[in-house]
């Protein structure tokens, strides 16, 4: 197991409160996904595209990573797995033709960290190459049994790493879970689904310092239950959710960023509590509340996640 970093997060990590999801077969969504306002765009050439179109669907990933203007949008591709026939040709000719025009890759049902070293690896090695500068990005997504159980290796095995994503509807297959098409159970359960599996991404992502990124919510007609999901995932620590239609983006925005109230408390936190160090204390009080070095802390993530969507 390669050694494992502070469980403080990478800095500076990217924003990723939405990450919406275009299958690379369908040109005539690309524009709307570009202009939808989400943090990432990412075009599939996995679950979302018909094995037989794969090959072509990379073709035009390349042509709309290279003419679509993204505005500040990063630029992903999900590419196949490392077990399928497709994965190696999908790295070797994205990262060719598509150049500086890409930021990240997305690599799906990751089992171990030999997947990930993988696919790090023939980046690095494509980049050498190619005397590409900026070295890509990864994120993977954690959506299989074997993956959860290694998510701290996985975490902690390329400096690319940016995000573990948990992919629920893989997840419910490895699983056998018994739920519906936006994977909630179809049989009563006491409490959130979910959360097992949510909070071992959450602290896997933490371990390696990376983001953790929420589920897709596939009916896109209910924003009550996106919005619940999302909530559940970020009061757990994850930092977006994917959205596999423009609408869902502002929703994923919205959830994700901090709220006034949140930033104000935050802001008097961290004064109180820099008034008291400066009397030789270390906690104070405020509006009744004990603000000690903890709450410090957690205001000043929270400050900083503010700040960087100013920026
Ligand atoms: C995403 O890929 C998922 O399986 O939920
Ligand atoms: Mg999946």
């Amino acid at each position: 197991m390669p050694p494992v970093p502070s469980p403080s997060l990478r800095s500076p990590l990217p924003v990723r409160r939405s990450e919406l999801a275009t299958p690379a077969s369908n040109e005539r969504m690309f524009e709307k996904a570009a202009r939808s306002g989400a943090d990432l765009v990412f075009l599939d050439l996995e679950d979302a595209v018909a094995p037989a179109q794969r090959p072509d669907a990379r073709k035009k990933a390349v042509e709309a990573l290279r003419d679509i203007d993204w505005g500040t949008t990063a630029r992903a591709v999900r590419i196949n797995g490392v077990d399928t026939e497709w994965c190696h040709d999908d790295v070797i000719d994205i990262v060719t033709r598509a150049g500086e025009q890409l930021d990240t890759i997305i690599v799906p049902k990751a089992t171990a960290a030999r997947d990930v070293w993988w696919v790090d690896t023939l980046l690095t090695q494509l980049e050498t190459k190619l005397r590409r500068e900026r070295p890509i990005r990864l994120e993977v997504l954690i959506e299989d049994v074997a993956g959860l159980e290694h998510a701290v290796e996985i975490a902690t095995v390329s400096d690319r790493l940016d995000a573990l994503i948990f992919g629920a509807g893989d997840f419910s297959v490895s699983m056998g879970t018994r739920v519906d098409t936006n994977f909630v159970p179809t049989v009563p359960y006491p409490g959130d689904f979910w959360h097992h599996a949510r909070a071992r991404v959450a602290v896997a992502a933490r371990i390696g310092g990376v983001l953790a990124i929420d589920a897709p919510y596939p009916d896109y007609r209910d924003p009550e239950g996106y919005t619940r999901e999302a909530g559940y995932a970020s009061a757990l620590g994850f930092s977006g959710k994917w959205a596999i239609h423009p609408s869902q983006v502002e929703l994923a925005n919205e959830v994700y960023s901090p709220t006034p109230d949140e930033v104000e408390n935050a802001r008097r936190n961290v004064e109180a509590y820099r008034e008291a160090e400066r009397s030789g204390l270390g906690a104070t009080g405020v509006d009744g509340k004990l603000v000690d070095a903890a709450h410090v802390k957690l205001a000043e993530e929270l400050l900083a996640r503010a700040e960087a969507l100013r920026a």
